[in-house]
């Protein structure tokens, strides 16, 4: 079956799919993205992300490329076509399509929309999560505004790419002062000795993870120890345990970071838990 892609209006197989040379997404990266779980054919957390996504828009003076209700036809329309129960639906919107130059295009100028989706091997994900993943670390030499989700992603390649040929899943990206900010792709946690669950707070230097604000809601809910403030490489090295989240992998024990064990280098009890809890708190739609 070839997979279907949506672009501006039309749903293509992706042989024939595709934006202009002259698309501001291809040429300037002037463009924003979503991506979204698809569980049991449903999608998961879409108000937050869809929330999201209409801040990265405001955030970056781009118009919308259609309505929320008619966007959210379209997500389910690709899911359907490309016959994904479990998996994730990826939207791409860019500025437009002109001729290359760095001003905005005139007013008016449609923006570029891409919709993709594809099924996820459930089996192997689970399969990680039980053995849990190694990460490397870093240093953070993004822009600053990467609390916008723009498809300015080069850096994140990069780091994803040095984690790759070290043997590692992930990149933890560490600011000048030693503390890391998030992942190449995915918000970063441990839990410390005492016992508490940590994550960097919100303050325009990480993405707003949506699985981090629900598992933030799960944590709350559940009465555990929680603390939203920046902690070091050290502090992670020593934890009893890490994980880190985002909308595919949802929770992902870490049990190496740098090489060296997290706690006796097993998923720790904490992630595992909040691992199997967390589609409790989720919305599925
Ligand atoms: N990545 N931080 C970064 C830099 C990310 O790229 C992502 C998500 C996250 C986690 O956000 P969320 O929980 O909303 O997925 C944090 C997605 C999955 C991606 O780029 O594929």
């Amino acid at each position: 079956m070839s997979r279907i892609a949506y672009v501006n209006g039309r749903y293509l197989p992706h042989g024939d799919a595709g934006v202009s040379v002259d698309d501001r997404g291809f040429q300037f990266a002037d463009g924003v993205y979503e991506v979204c779980e698809v569980r049991g054919g449903k999608l998961v957390d879409e108000r937050r992300h869809m929330a999201r996504l209409q801040r990265s828009l405001d955030l970056l003076r781009m118009d919308r490329p259609m309505s929320v209700a008619s966007l959210a036809i379209v997500m389910r329309e690709t899911i359907r076509r490309n016959r994904v129960s479990d998996g994730v639906v990826y939207v791409q919107v860019t500025r437009g399509e002109m001729r290359r130059d760095f001003p905005f295009p005139p007013a008016g100028t449609p923006p570029t929309l891409v919709v993709t989706a594809r099924t996820n091997n459930l089996a192997r994900i689970e399969a990680q999560a039980e053995a849990g993943i190694a990460v490397i670390t870093v240093p953070d030499d993004r822009w600053r505004h990467v609390d916008i989700k723009s498809v300015s992603l080069l850096p994140n390649v990069l780091a994803k790419q040095t984690a790759r040929d070290k043997g590692a899943r992930e990149a933890w990206l560490v600011d000048a002062q030693g503390r890391v900010t998030e992942g190449a792709s995915s918000t970063a946690w441990i839990v410390t000795r005492e016992g508490v669950l940590v994550t960097r707070p919100l303050a325009g230097d990480i993405l707003p993870g949506i699985t981090r604000s629900v598992l933030i809601d799960l944590v709350k809910a559940q009465g555990l120890r929680f603390e939203e403030r920046p902690f070091t490489v050290e502090e992670a090295y020593a934890a009893r345990e890490a994980f880190v989240t985002s909308a595919s992998q949802s929770i992902m024990p870490v049990v190496e970071i740098d090489g060296r064990p997290v706690g006796n280098r097993a998923p720790g009890t904490a992630a595992s838990a909040l691992r199997r809890d967390y589609h409790s708190k989720a919305e599925f739609t």
